[in-house]
């Protein structure tokens, strides 16, 4: 891994992943980005930021032989569920259809230049049907949302790309629920997010007054939803760890990786609540509210092949409280940014 471009570098988890290259001694980073919910000043100065689509075919061959890339991770795409069942096109096209112009135009490179390209999808557990039990990649595939569906779709078409192009090595990642900022403090969310924890943020630094807790009676051991949180460090993490082990694949062996990121275990709303309690050293003000559609009680990641296949050391499992802290500063210096002086 030399020569990397990072798609939707711009963005929350994009931003995460190029400092995490930066600190792993990589310095050939090309970040693309139309900066449709991303922000510029999110990328380190002295990284090489092109303004653009990942659907412009003659934009990315240029970037792919200019560049002379071998490794794509591609967060850019629109992630918002709600906004999915509004406008299900949007996602068909910005998260399928770029995603498969993007992905064949790699293969094609590839094959013309004679070039393994190694290509890692953020896909998500959105891909999934309901479960009472943690989930495994082999769970059945039951996307409850247009956005779900888009992402299950790219997949698809990403698998069948890398079964006819030997040079396109393909690692998908479907992620969990990504949470809390760099906690050196130089990235974190920059722009509005809809996740409970951002929410929780919102209600920590006086931009909201409650945190609405959606779902008092689910089957759970205090009856809020429970779902699988990771660190955002510990998730890009394990996007360098999967490029790395990609490198060391056997040529002609067709391996391809498919694997959920979380860290197996869930918590709670009503725990998540606590912990930013404690973070905060003062009560966060808590709403009860009925199930909103389409919600699961309980998504926890089986993550046995994860621990298999990657060499991976997260620093935040077990520790809701360590990840509540640093999103919780994030929120608290970008405040701070926004009130006047
Ligand atoms: N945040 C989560 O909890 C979560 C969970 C599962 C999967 N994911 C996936 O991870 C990826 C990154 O998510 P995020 O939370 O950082 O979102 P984000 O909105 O912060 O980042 C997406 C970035 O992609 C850019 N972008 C969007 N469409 C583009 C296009 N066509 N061309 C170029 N740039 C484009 C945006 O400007 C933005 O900078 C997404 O693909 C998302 O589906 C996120």
């Amino acid at each position: 891994m030399q020569n990397i471009l990072v798609t939707g570098g711009a963005g929350y988890i994009g931003s995460h992943m190029v400092l995490a290259l930066l600190d792993a001694g990589l310095n050939n980073i090309t970040v693309l980005d139309d900066l449709s919910t991303g922000v510029q000043r999110a990328i380190p100065t002295g990284v090489n930021f092109i303004e653009g689509n990942v659907g412009n075919v003659r934009l990315i061959s240029e970037i792919l032989t200019e560049q002379n890339i071998d490794t794509i991770f591609h967060f850019a795409g629109s992630i918002s569920v709600p906004e999915s069942i509004e406008k299900p096109t949007k996602y068909f096209t910005n998260n399928t259809n770029n995603t498969t112009v993007l992905a064949r135009t790699a293969a094609q490179y590839g094959e013309k230049y004679d070039k393994d390209v190694r290509f890692i999808f953020s896909s998500t557990a959105a891909v999934y049907g309901p479960s009472e039990i943690p989930v495994q990649e082999t769970h059945k595939l039951e996307p409850a949302s247009p956005y779900g569906e888009s992402k299950l779709r790219a997949e698809v078409n990403l698998f069948i790309l890398a079964k006819n192009h030997p040079h396109f090595k393909l690692g998908i990642l479907r992620y969990f629920n990504v949470v809390g900022a760099d906690a050196l403090g130089r990235a974190g969310l920059w722009g509005k997010g809809e996740s409970l924890m951002q929410f929780a943020n919102d209600v920590a630094v006086g931009k909201a007054e409650k945190l609405k807790i959606y779902g008092t009676d689910y089957p759970t051991p205090d009856g809020t939803a429970v779902r699988d949180f990771i660190h955002v460090n510990d998730l890009v993490g394990a996007h360098v760890n999967l490029a790395r082990k990609m490198e060391d694949v056997p040529k002609g062996s067709g391996e391809k990786f498919l694997l959920n990121v979380g860290y197996g275990e869930g918590h709670s709303v009503r725990q998540v609540a606590a912990a930013y309690t404690k973070a905060l050293g003062e009560d966060l003000k808590t709403e009860d509210a009925p199930r909103r559609n389409g919600d699961l009680g309980s998504v926890i990641a089986d993550i046995t092949q994860l621990k298999a296949k990657l060499n991976w050391r997260p620093a935040y499992a077990g520790n809701l409280e360590g990840m509540v802290k640093t999103g919780l500063i994030w929120a608290q210096k970008m405040a701070k940014k926004e009130r006047p002086s």
